[in-house]
């Protein structure tokens, strides 16, 4: 009663928004505030778009504008997987939404991808989070088709709703089962000629191809200590995992199968978490508050606790009329759907076959892992990406190998032609922004422009030719502080005069921040690195480089001169890297 209530309320005020605001058609969608939320500069819609007038069918989307200049800014769709599982609640509030609930109130996320997009999150198919059909049948059978015939037809209604967006440049992702969703809903638009600006799909840790992507479990759980030699012999020649998911879902499950999974188990414990085989798990608050108590840990930097916390939040009722949302026909929001009866058997259809037709039709795919996921691990995924290249006959434009953010190396990625390219995510769960937010949104900052992922070429010895050459005195520098080199432009000796890099009061002006590690002296020409590192704490060791600041010697002039030509590779090299190291 009182849902009906409250219902008929937000209804009423939607109406007097929208008479009132001729402007826009989407303003009654317009999200005033959400309970809790920081102060921005963005604006934030969400409400209910129809998709089966007659069947009352409708879904809920959660649309954030980029922080800054969203109106030259791609269109990004979202679709987490499951089947069944909500984009606004994992993707939005777990993930890259730009904010995360802590407690009672939202915290602003730094790696939010609305930096570099215009994101809309999409609970679908109906039955998932507050999507609903009125008539209940449609959630006894719901497939893949029945999914990307609605998304698109949603999509259809919310460029209605929102036209300046239509011409937009438009990316579908999603991760997990996305691997179905984003696929076969770009294939779609592109079968029906619907006029959108379709540009590129990104799909993380995607289900592609049944066998392939579950049995690269075993070796996955092997080589991370998960599972004993023993039992990963038996899960590998007795029951593989697909045959077991085969069996399980067919309710056929055979004893050897079971008594092999029995085994797997066991050693795996309750305690681990399989999405990310490194991350800590979410124990209950009571378990949490004697830890605390006990050892008096920082709060950790990764709250693995954020879905929890995002199940109470989207259940507020404030939250929910803020979001201009309700629940229809369930009593909670739930972050998986428990009323929907997808078609399992859609699992084993592979879609790896469509990311080729989308490369055909000039449609970029990325394809990444997070490469501490056991449940879509990285190694059947790459393999599986490897292999449509070879069938596409793509040669590799960009080899196997690193790519970094913020001067660590951030995964490894390849590309193939000029539309395929496949990444990991080094260190990140499943879910990848949920545990590496600033990796995540350096390759969705890539995705989205167009801008191939930042690199670092050559070894060690190759990039840095001083790195035993030269060891300044007694100071002990790892090599791969040097790497550290952040910004270091060639000034000729006028410019460097009067901050010359050896002239004891402007020492400090010349530092350049890494870390708390080293720091790398030289003459800064440049306004960032001036500006921006001059206040900054200084690190624990210093290297005191020069490169033809003639006019500012001091005694280590000597010690330099010889190296000059070798300062100037330096020099080069950090400017030639300083875009490419640095991910921002
Ligand atoms: C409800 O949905 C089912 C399945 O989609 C359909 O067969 C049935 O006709 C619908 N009922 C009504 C009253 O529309
Ligand atoms: C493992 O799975 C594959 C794919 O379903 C199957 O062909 C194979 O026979 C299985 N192997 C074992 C030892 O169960
Ligand atoms: C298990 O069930 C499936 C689907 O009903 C069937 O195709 C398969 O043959 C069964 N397998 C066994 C071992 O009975
Ligand atoms: C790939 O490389 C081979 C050998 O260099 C070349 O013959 C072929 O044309 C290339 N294929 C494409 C699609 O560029
Ligand atoms: C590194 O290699 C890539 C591709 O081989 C190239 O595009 C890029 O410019 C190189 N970066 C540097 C710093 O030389
Ligand atoms: C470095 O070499 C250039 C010419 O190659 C010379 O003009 C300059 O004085 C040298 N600098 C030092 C510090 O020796
Ligand atoms: C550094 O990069 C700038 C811009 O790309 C270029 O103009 C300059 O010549 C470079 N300096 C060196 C030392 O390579
Ligand atoms: C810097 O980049 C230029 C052009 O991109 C290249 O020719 C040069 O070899 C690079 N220098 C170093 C030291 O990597």
């Amino acid at each position: 009663m009182i849902s009906h209530f409250r219902t008929d309320l937000v209804i009423i005020s939607a109406f007097i928004i929208y008479i009132t605001a001729v402007e826009s058609i989407h303003e009654a969608d317009k999200i005033a505030n959400l309970p809790g939320q920081p102060k921005v500069n963005f604006h934030q819609y969400a409400g209910f778009i129809t998709i089966d007038e007659k069947q009352d069918r409708a879904f809920f989307y959660y649309f954030v504008e980029a922080e800054t200049d969203p109106a030259s800014k791609p269109l990004v769709l979202w679709l987490n997987g499951g089947p069944g599982c909500s984009s606004v609640g994992a993707g939005a509030f777990c993930e890259h939404g730009p904010f995360k609930p802590s407690g009672n109130v939202l915290i602003k996320n730094d790696y939010s991808w609305n930096k570099e997009a215009n994101v809309l999150y999409l609970e679908s198919p109906a039955g998932v989070g507050f999507s609903y059909s009125a008539n209940k049948s449609f959630y006894q059978f719901v497939n893949d088709e029945m999914t990307a015939q609605d998304n698109l037809i949603f999509l259809e209604n919310w460029f209605d709703k929102f036209p300046e967006f239509k011409n937009r440049d438009f990316y579908i992702t999603g991760e997990s089962y996305g691997g179905h969703y984003v696929p076969q809903l770009a294939n779609l638009i592109i079968q029906s000629k619907a006029k959108l600006n379709l540009k590129g799909i990104a799909i993380g840790n995607p289900l592609l191809e049944f066998n392939t992507d579950f049995n690269s479990r075993a070796e996955f759980l092997w080589s991370h200590g998960l599972i004993s030699d023993a039992t990963y012999d038996q899960f590998t020649k007795v029951c593989n995992y697909s045959q077991f998911r085969r069996q399980y879902d067919n309710g056929n499950l055979t004893l050897g199968c079971s008594r092999v999974f029995k085994q797997v188990l066991g050693e795996l414990g309750k305690f681990v978490d399989t999405y990310d085989v490194t991350l800590d798990v979410c124990l209950s608050s009571a378990y949490m508050q004697s830890e605390v108590l006990n050892q008096l840990k920082d709060k950790p930097k990764i709250d693995v606790c954020v879905e929890d916390e995002t199940i109470v939040y989207l259940n507020r009722i404030d939250v929910q009329k803020a979001l201009h949302t309700r629940l229809v026909g369930v009593n909670q929001w739930t972050i998986c759907s428990e009323v929907l009866h997808y078609d399992m058997q859609n699992l084993e259809v592979p879609t790896i076959g469509i990311l080729g037709s989308l490369v055909k039709s000039g449609i970029r795919v990325l394809v990444y892992s997070g490469d501490q996921d056991s449940v879509i691990p990285l190694t059947g995924t790459r393999t599986l990406v490897n292999g449509l290249a070879k069938e596409l006959g793509l040669n590799t434009t960009v080899p196997y190998s690193p790519w970094f953010e913020g001067r660590q190396v951030a995964g490894w990625t390849q590309a193939y032609g000029n539309f395929l390219s496949y990444a990991t995510i080094r260190g990140a769960s499943h879910e990848a922004p949920l545990s590496q937010p600033e990796r995540s949104l350096a390759l969705f900052d890539s995705f989205v422009n167009g801008k191939q992922l930042p690199q670092m070429n050559g070894t060690m010895e190759e990039r840095n030719p001083l790195s035993h050459s030269l060891k300044p005195n007694n100071h002990h520098v790892e090599e791969e502080q040097v790497l550290k080199v952040i910004t270091v432009g060639e000034s000729s000796p006028g410019r460097c005069r009067g901050r010359g890099v050896f002239r004891e009061k402007d020492t400090k002006a010349n530092l350049v921040e890494t870390e708390g590690k080293l720091l790398l002296l030289a003459c800064v020409d440049n306004k960032e690195a001036h500006g921006n590192y001059a206040e900054k704490d200084y690190a624990k060791e210093v290297w005191y480089l020069d490169f033809g600041c003639s006019n500012h010697m001091s005694g280590n002039r000597r010690l330099f001169s010889k190296l000059n030509e070798t300062f100037r590779e330096i020099v080069k090299f950090a400017n030639n890297s300083s875009t490419n190291v640095m991910g921002k």
